[in-house]
Order: C-alpha cells, then structure tokens, then sequence
C-alpha cells in the first residue's frame, strides 16, 4: 500500500524507518520530512497543517493510508477533514478526529474526561477570565507546589509549577487576564501537584481493542542531572524499570481500559495512538496528560522494540481489527540520546555542517531538525538535530552504547546528555 506519514521530527524518522521494512509498504511519502526520511521513502513539499494540500496528495498519488505524527493538524481536525471530502473519505486517516483529539487539545476537556470516567488524576478545578477572583481565592487552598496549566496548545510550555502562592497568584492574572500563553490560556486548570516519578504509556487503538505498546521514560530538562530548561525531550529509554508488570497492570485495569471504555461511552470515535503521561506515586498511577499521538523522542525507543509489522497493526486500527492483530514486543532495552543544537532550547545556532555519521557503530540515526543542502551536506535546522538509539540487551549496554555513537558525530554547538537514563540503573 501507499502510506503518508505526516511530520518532520525524529519521531517521524522512526516512524519512517519502522514503516518501510513493511512488506506491505509499497511506496512511503513523508510530508514534509528532513534529511533522515529521504532514506526511507519520498519526501512531499506539504505543511502538516496544508489539510487541502494533503488531501489533492493523496488523491493524485493514490494514498491508501494517512499517518499523522504530530498533534496540530489533528487538533485542527485534518481526519476530519478527510472524511468530509467525497475523494478522500475512504482513504484511513491514523490519529483522532478533532474531538477525539480534545484529550490533547484542551487540558480542561481531558480533566473532564478523567473525572466522569473515574481515571485517577490530581484534584482540580478550571477558572475563566470571569472567575478570576474565585481561581485566586482557590489557590490557597490548593496547597503548594501547585500546577498551573494553559488549557490550549502552547507549544509544550504551558504548565507552571509555582512553588509560592504570590508566584501562583501573579500567574494566574497573567495566563487569564494578560492571555501570556494566548488564545490557549483563556481558560486555566489549577492542578495540585503530584509526587513522584514521570513515565509514558503508549495504546495504539481502533476505537474498541487495544494494543499495548512498550513504555517508555523521556528526560525533559536540558541539563545533566535534570537541571535547567525545560525541552522538547532530550532522551528516553524503554522499557522502564520502575513500571514492572505489576503497575503496568494497575495502569491497564485504571486507565487504560476505562479511557478506550470512556471515549465509546462518549460517543467519540478514535482510531490511532493515545499517550498516556503518569505520574508513578508510590506504586499507583495517576495521569498528568493525555496526548493525541505517540511522543517525541519517546518513539524512537519504543519503535525499535516492537517486532511485528506496524503496517499490519496499523491495517488492523483502520480496519477495526486490531484484536486480530498480533504484537510482539522485544526484552532488550532501547536507549534515546537527542542531539541538539548549541543554545537550545533558547535561541540557537543553525545550518551547521554534520559530520560522523558512518562512524555509529551500533545504533539508528533518527534525524530530527537536519535538511541537505546542494552539496549533498546535512546541515542542521531545528533545536533537536539528531536522535541516536541503540537497541541492546540490558539498559546499561544500551545506554553507553547510544552515547558512545553519539560522541562520534560532530557539527558545530553539538551538545547532548550523557546521563540518560543513568538514573535508573
Ligand atoms: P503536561 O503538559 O500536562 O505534560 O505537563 C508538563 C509537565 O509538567 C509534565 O511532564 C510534568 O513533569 C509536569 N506536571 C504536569 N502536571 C503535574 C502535576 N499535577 N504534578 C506534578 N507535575 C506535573
Ligand atoms: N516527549 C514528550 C512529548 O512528545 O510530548
């Protein structure tokens, strides 16, 4: 079949390199792709959020599915898009229809859902410009750290940790009355906040059954010893010590079932990826975040341990037959070093000249922000450059081995961690 896979990150290389070792994958687009996906299939000239520019695409070319990577064209409805167009609605689209996609999209829906379907979250309570006054009166009492969280898309940069409750009350005024996060903090959750240590669980679902896939921890902070900024992602390993199959079955039992359960009851349809972020407290799971996709750089750890054809599970969601479907996920433990660009995640330098990549050893290069000038160079163009991910048995050979072949590429301002995942060894 003709698959088109939308996005341009180290999520989408994954995607793209797990794709086409698909017998069924007969030609593999990427729109719009970077340096890395050229490898794997054909890159298309499309922004992800070009939902009519996608569908004449994928009408011209003969596409039978969509896989969409990102959040915001799915948040912006593009499947829903493809249903409503007489040519494309018969062509799968991968990833929720907008509402679906509101797990994601809107803090306060997502809260909402856990609530009436019973999913254990932080207590918490969403406030408007018009009740201000009551969101400031609740601070207090919400006790402290407390979390702060843009109801809307604000690019990952949306949640506030305010450890005082002056802190706490000049952001709220800020979020509602001074829109800081725009459009998307016109409404704010106030959360309280979770002790405990963070990891991702990823569903791949039809709308009815569902598949597990492996778990995965993400390094969010820019420096060692999750120090300084925070990023898009630096690094993740899967599968996660800590979530032995004792709370992943607590993690199935309390959420995962009653989310698919609940989307049904709600009457919203989902067919694609649901990302579980949880908060492991003491042994018990309790949701941060639900988000519409698989994550970034967490799928470059769980693409490569999953060894059945993804093509086929993907069939099996577009189809309604994923129960039909079989999964089969490796024992040996991915690690995910992200390379970045100098001044990340500030400011940063750009079309620096790559070098080293035939000196990895033992590891998949999954390019992020990287293109390929007229010379045939690979230059670098976003903040997360490169993912390096090495598959081996055991975390501590995975680790130093994905760091190892990390070292070995250079271009100016390279900067990546060296202690991914060391934490839990
Ligand atoms: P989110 O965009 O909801 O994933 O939030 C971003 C980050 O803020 C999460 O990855 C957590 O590290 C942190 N966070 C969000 N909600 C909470 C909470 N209730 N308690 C503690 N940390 C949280
Ligand atoms: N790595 C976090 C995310 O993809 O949202």
């Amino acid at each position: 079949m003709k698959i088109l896979l939308l996005g341009s990150g180290g999520r989408e290389s994954a995607f793209a390199w797990k794709l086409s070792q698909s017998p069924k994958c007969e030609q593999l687009y990427i729109a719009p792709g970077n340096a890395g996906t050229g490898q794997y299939g054909t890159n298309v000239d499309l922004k992800v959020t070009d939902s009519d520019g996608i569908k004449q695409f994928a009408v011209e070319n003969g596409i039978n599915m969509v896989l969409v990577g990102p959040e915001e064209p799915l948040v912006k409805g593009i499947h829903d898009d493809f249903l409503a167009d007489e040519r494309t609605k018969h062509i799968p689209v991968i990833g929720p229809q907008a509402e679906g996609a509101q797990l994601e999209g809107s803090k306060d829906f997502s809260k909402q859902f856990m609530n009436r379907h019973n999913i254990p979250a932080a207590t918490s309570r969403t406030f408007t410009p018009g009740t201000l006054q009551e969101g400031l009166e609740y601070l207090p009492k919400a006790g402290l750290p407390v979390v702060l969280k843009a109801d809307g898309l604000a690019a990952g940069k949306g949640v506030l940790i305010c450890t005082t409750l002056e802190e706490a009350q000049d952001e709220l005024v800020q979020m509602l009355s001074h829109a800081k996060f725009g459009a998307a903090s016109s409404k704010v959750v106030v959360e309280r906040f979770l002790q405990g240590i963070e990891l991702s669980v990823f569903v791949l679902t039809d709308g009815n059954s569902y598949k597990v896939l492996p778990s995965a921890k993400d390094y969010k902070r820019v420096g060692e010893g999750d120090t300084g900024l925070n990023t898009g992602g630096m690094g993740s390993v899967s599968p996660v010590p800590f979530a032995d199959e004792k709370f992943l079955k607590k993690v199935e039992e309390r959420v995962i079932i009653p989310t698919i359960e609940g989307l049904k009851k709600d009457n919203i349809p989902y067919k694609g990826f649901i990302f579980i972020g949880l908060m492991n407290c003491y042994g018990d799971p309790y949701m941060i975040e639900y988000n519409c996709r698989m994550g970034d750089p967490e799928t470059e750890s769980v693409l490569p341990r999953i060894e059945s054809d993804l093509v086929d599970l993907l069939i099996g969601v577009a189809e309604g037959t994923l129960h039909e479907k079989e999964l089969k996920i490796s024992d040996k433990t991915a690690a995910t070093v992200m390379m970045v660009a100098g001044g990340y995640p500030g400011k940063y330098l750009r079309d620096k000249v790559m070098t080293g990549m035939e000196n990895i050893r033992d590891s998949l290069v999954f390019h992020a922000g990287t293109y390929q000038d007229e010379d045939g160079d690979i230059r670098t163009s976003g903040g997360r450059v490169i993912a390096i991910t090495s598959l081996q048995d055991g975390m501590f050979a995975a680790l130093q081995q994905a760091t190892a072949d990390a070292s070995r590429i250079y271009y100016d301002g390279m900067y990546f961690r060296k202690d991914i995942g060391f934490d839990l060894l």
